[in-house]
């Protein structure tokens, strides 16, 4: 660790928390000294996981309930007196095609991925607007920008994070809001594991990648930490591939 914190007095909400790329986020946040507001399931682990972080506060929530936003944005006012960083990053994935039968899927994931990144940004504004280096990190995927086997739903809704990412970045930027999206590769995390069952699957990703692994959550958590830092300025509506290369690979 470096002697300087590079998020020092910065204060985030990150949603989705409570496992995998969330809770690498949530830890290299506090190891880089912001506080923060974890948001998960009520059913998750959120209210264990972090008894003894400094400086992080949890909030069991569902994100796609009517009040979620308006909750989220009031508890983290009461643990942190206001925020400058949003990391929407709560997300899920179940494999499915275009011609599945994949209609509640559709409705769910829309509602997780999409709409509530939505409806939760817009509710955090009048705090971001206060500060004047708000930041706003979506997490997209290599799927905002390429289609996959199985993955039908899943990419529809990760390119509907860019282009909301995008515009929401034309539109906030006379705030000194900076928006981007990063686009994690093949990760390990529960959200992934159901596609690393399949070897050939997994290999693939390995094979893919020019640095020769699987991404891991920390991988993620260290680009979120440089796109929340009041120097990240004059970044914005930025697309960050944290892939290990896959993606620029033939
Ligand atoms: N793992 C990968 O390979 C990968 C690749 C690209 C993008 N991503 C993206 O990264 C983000 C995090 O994924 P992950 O791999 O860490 O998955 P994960 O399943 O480990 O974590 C996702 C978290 O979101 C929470 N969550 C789900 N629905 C929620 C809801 N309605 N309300 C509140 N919380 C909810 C889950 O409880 C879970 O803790 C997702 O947006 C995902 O699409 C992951």
């Amino acid at each position: 660790m470096s002697d300087r914190q590079l998020l020092s007095g910065r204060k985030a909400i990150v949603t989705g928390g409570a496992s995998g790329i969330g809770e690498a986020i949530v830890l290299a946040y506090a190891r880089e000294g912001a506080q923060v507001l974890v948001v998960d399931l009520p059913d998750s682990a959120v209210s264990q996981n972090f008894t003894d972080v400094e400086g992080v506060t949890p909030l069991e929530q569902d994100i796609t309930e009517t009040d979620a936003p308006q909750n989220i944005v009031s508890a983290a006012i009461a643990a942190m007196g206001g925020f400058d960083v949003l990391v929407n990053n709560a997300g899920i994935s179940w494999p499915d095609s275009v011609e599945g039968e994949g209609e509640e899927l559709w409705e769910k994931t829309m509602a997780i991925n999409v709409t509530s990144m939505f409806r939760i940004t817009r509710a955090a504004l009048p705090e971001l607007k206060k500060s004047d280096t708000g930041r706003i990190i979506n997490l997209g995927s290599i799927m905002s920008d390429m289609g996959g086997p199985n993955l039908f739903v899943y990419g529809t809704s990760k390119h509907a994070v860019a282009g909301m990412t995008k515009s929401m970045a034309v539109d906030l930027g006379q705030y000194g809001i900076t928006v981007n999206y990063l686009q994690p590769g093949a990760v390990v995390t529960a959200l992934s594991a159901p596609y690393f069952e399949d070897e050939d699957f997994r290999n693939y990703w390995i094979e893919k990648a020019p640095v020769g692994r699987l991404g891991q959550p920390e991988d993620v958590a260290h680009a979120a930490v440089f796109l929340a830092q009041k120097e990240s300025q004059f970044i914005s509506g930025l697309g960050l591939n944290v892939d290990g290369g896959a993606i620029v690979k033939f």
